[in-house]
C-alpha cells in the first residue's frame, strides 16, 4: 500500500482504469527537431499552438487520466487568455512536469548523463509548482545506449543515482516521481541485448532507490518495451515483445520479493502507433496469465505513439486543428483498450 496519503490519492486518479498518461513534455530542442521533420515552422508560437489543441482536445478527459508538460508549459496559457493548467484542472486531468534538465555528454564520455538541478533548488522548484499550478508529479528521465562499449557501467550507476536522488526530492515536494530509464530502440541491437541491459539498468535503480530511501510503493516507473534494436532486422511477435519485457521489469524489479515497485508508464521510444497498441495490449494480456497480475499496472504514457499522426494532420495549419485533435482522440481511445487487454487493431485506421 502507497505510504502517503496525498500520493496515494494522486496514484489512484492516475492509474484509474482504462486511462493512460499523455507526454506532452518534450523540450523545446526535441519539439523543434519534430516540427522541423514535418516541415512545421518551430517557432514559439507554433509550439505554444501544438500545446494549446492537445490541451483543449474535446473529450481528452476519457482516456487520459494525466499528462505530463514540460515546464514552460505551465506558465502559458490558450489563445483567449485562459492557462492550460486552468483547462487540465477543469478536465480532472492530474499534471505532471518533466523536472530534470534533459540529456548531456560530458566530454570524453561520449554517455548521456540525466541533468538535474541542484536538489536543493528543485525542491524548492518543485513545490513551487505544486502550490502555483497544482503539479501532482514528476518524471525524470534517463537514456541508455547500446552500442560496442555502452552502456558503461559508470552511466548505469550516476543516471540511477540521479533518478533516484529526483525520485526522493520530489516525494519530499509531496509528488509523486515517475523515473524513466530508457533503454534507447536506435542501433543494430537484438532484443536479448536489449533485454539484459535493461535489466542491469532496472535493477541499479531498483538498488539506489531502496539505497536512498525513497518509498518504493509510492514511485512509478516508465520503460521501453524490451524490443530488437530498430536496424537489427526481422520482426518479432507481439506477444514475445509483451513476455520479453514482463520478464525484463520483474527480473530487474523484483517482483519476486517482498514488496517492489508497481506501477508502469510504458514509452513508445519512437515505435510507430499500431505496434505501441499491440504491445501494450499482449502486455495487459499476458500479465493477466502471469504471476502477480492483480499487483501490477501497465499502461502507457506515450509521446510520439500518440501524437504524430495528429501533428501530421495538424501541419502548423490552424484549419485542421479539429482534425488533429480527432486524431489524438482516436489514437487515445485505441491505448485505453490496449491498457484494457481488449484492442482490436481491426477497429482503427493506423494510416
Ligand atoms: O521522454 C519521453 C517521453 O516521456 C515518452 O516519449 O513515447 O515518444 O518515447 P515517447
Amino acid at each position: 500500500m502507497p505510504s502517503s496519503k496525498p500520493i496515494a490519492q494522486v496514484i489512484r486518479k492516475l492509474t484509474v482504469k482504462g486511462k493512460n498518461v499523455l507526454a506532452a513534455d518534450e523540450s523545446k530542442k526535441t519539439v523543434t527537431e519534430r516540427f522541423e521533420r514535418k516541415g512545421i515552422p518551430p517557432t514559439d508560437e507554433n509550439i505554444r499552438l501544438y500545446r494549446e489543441w492537445i490541451v483543449t482536445t474535446p473529450g481528452l478527459e476519457r482516456y487520459v487520466s494525466g499528462i505530463i508538460l514540460f515546464k514552460e508549459t505551465l506558465e502559458q496559457a490558450g489563445s483567449h487568455g485562459k492557462p492550460f493548467v486552468e483547462t487540465l484542472h477543469e478536465k480532472g486531468i492530474v499534471i505532471g512536469v518533466k523536472s530534470d534538465e534533459g540529456l548531456y555528454k560530458p566530454a570524453g564520455w561520449g554517455e548521456n548523463i540525466t541533468q538535474m538541478e541542484s536538489p536543493r533548488k528543485l525542491l524548492e522548484t518543485l513545490k513551487r509548482y505544486r502550490e502555483t499550478h497544482g503539479v501532482q508529479f514528476t518524471k525524470c528521465r534517463s537514456l541508455f545506449s547500446i552500442g560496442p562499449n555502452t552502456p558503461s557501467n559508470r552511466a548505469i550507476d550516476i543516471n540511477g543515482a540521479m533518478m533516484a536522488l529526483d525520485a526522493l526530492v520530489s516525494l519530499e515536494a509531496g509528488l509523486f516521481p515517475i523515473v524513466e530509464p530508457e533503454v534507447e530502440r536506435a542501433g543494430t541491437h537484438t532484443i536479448d541485448q536489449c533485454s539484459s541491459y535493461a535489466i542491469a539498468v532496472y535493477s541499479r535503480l531498483n538498488e539506489k532507490l531502496r539505497q536512498y530511501g525513497a518509498a518504493i510503493s509510492d514511485v512509478g516507473i516508465k520503460t521501453n518495451f524490451t524490443v530488437q534494436g530498430a536496424d537489427c532486422g526481422g520482426t518479432i511477435p507481439p506477444r514475445e515483445v509483451a513476455k520479453m519485457t514482463f520478464q525484463a521489469l520483474a527480473k530487474g524489479f523484483g517482483f519476486y520479493g517482498v514488496e517492489s515497485i508497481s506501477i508502469f508508464f510504458m514509452l513508445s521510444g519512437g515505435l510507430d502507433d499500431l505496434p505501441s497498441g499491440q504491445y501494450l495490449h499482449e502486455l495487459n494480456r499476458f500479465v493477466e496469465k502471469g504471476p502477480f497480475a492483480k499487483e501490477k499496472t501497465f499502461m502507457a504514457s506515450y509521446s510520439r505513439a500518440m501524437l504524430d499522426k495528429a501533428l501530421d494532420v495538424w501541419a502548423g495549419n490552424p484549419r485542421n486543428v479539429e482534425k488533429a485533435q480527432k486524431k489524438l482522440l482516436e489514437r487515445a481511445k485505441a491505448f485505453s483498450e490496449a491498457r484494457q487487454g481488449r484492442l482490436d487493431v481491426k477497429d482503427y485506421n493506423w494510416a
